[in-house]
């Protein structure tokens, strides 16, 4: 019995189920919780190899843990371009290949505008805009002597739309729009495309993590906030990061094979409200 449970059952089911990624290996830096970790769940059942980077090495072991055996889990600083170059090198070494790369790392810090410093706008800028940048530039590297590439940026709202609070956050977040499309540009002849994502309000997640500082900036209590959250929003509800998870699946698919340079919304309508 035991037998069949370890040895026939996986068989069967790589027989009967056809999975989008078999075969393809995807690098999720900043995979370890949030949109990342739901990423890199559906990537893996869908079956990719998975690596997963994040500055918190111990949340991506556990997450590749849960995952797969064969998940490979590394730390990564994305605002230093010398570590996300080896974590790409690290993947190469290990899966022989790198197929796709999702940069879900990132941070948003609090300031009414007044109060930017100019050393918190480096630091947004250092993890969101050149950490971006950076691991595109090696993940490409990579995929460019395989001719086959999907890169998956992630943006938001707030690189178009005005929030006060998040400036240096939505400034970062359109150079990422900006430099997904001149990537996409410049790596099509090379079978590499590049796409943005851009998740809703998420459930979970970064704001969420922000709560305190929104209290001490605000002064608004937390039940205020968190009405805050759904306000404006078409759906009257927030995204679950494995909606959102489910557009990165359809654009590292065959399927998406001629879209490229696009900025996907996966927001409910949030953008034109
Ligand atoms: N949460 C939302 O509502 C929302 C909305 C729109 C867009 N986004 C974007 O979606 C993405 C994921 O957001 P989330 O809410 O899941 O965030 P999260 O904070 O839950 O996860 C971000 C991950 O990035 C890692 N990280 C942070 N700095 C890093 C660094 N320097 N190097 C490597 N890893 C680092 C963190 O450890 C964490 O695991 C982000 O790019 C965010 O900007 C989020």
């Amino acid at each position: 019995m035991l037998a069949l449970t370890k040895v026939v059952l996986p068989i069967m089911e790589n027989l009967t189920v056809p999975r989008t990624l078999a075969g393809r290996v995807a690098l999720i830096v900043g995979g370890a919780r949030g949109l990342g970790l739901a990423i890199a769940r559906q990537y893996a059942a869908e079956g990719a190899e998975i690596a997963i980077a994040d500055l918190d090495a111990a949340a991506a072991q556990s997450a590749c843990a849960a995952m797969s055996p064969a998940a490979m889990s590394s730390r990564v600083d994305v605002a230093d371009p010398a570590s996300s170059r080896e974590v790409v090198e690290q993947v190469v070494a290990r899966f022989g290949r790198l197929d796709i790369l999702v940069n879900c790392a990132a941070i948003c810090l609090v300031d009414p505008l007044l109060d930017v410093t100019p050393e918190r706008w480096d630091r947004v800028f250092a993890v969101n805009a050149r950490g971006a940048f950076f691991c595109m530039q090696h993940a490409a590297r990579a995929m460019t002597a395989n001719g086959f590439g999907r890169i998956i940026t992630i943006s938001t709202p707030a690189s178009r739309m005005g929030f006060p609070l998040f400036a240096s956050y939505g400034a970062s977040k359109a150079a990422v729009d900006s430099m997904t499309r001149a990537a996409a540009i410049a790596w099509a002849p090379h079978g590499i495309t590049v796409n943005a994502i851009v998740p809703g309000r998420m459930t979970g997640g970064m704001i969420d993590a922000l709560e305190q500082d929104l209290q001490r900036v605000t002064g608004k209590p937390a039940d205020e906030l968190a009405a805050d959250r759904t306000k404006g929003l078409p759906m009257g509800r927030r995204v679950d990061p494995a909606e959102v998870a489910k557009a990165a699946v359809w654009l590292a698919s065959d399927a998406a094979a001629y879209v490229t340079a696009e900025r996907f919304n996966f927001t409910g309508g949030m953008e034109l409200a």
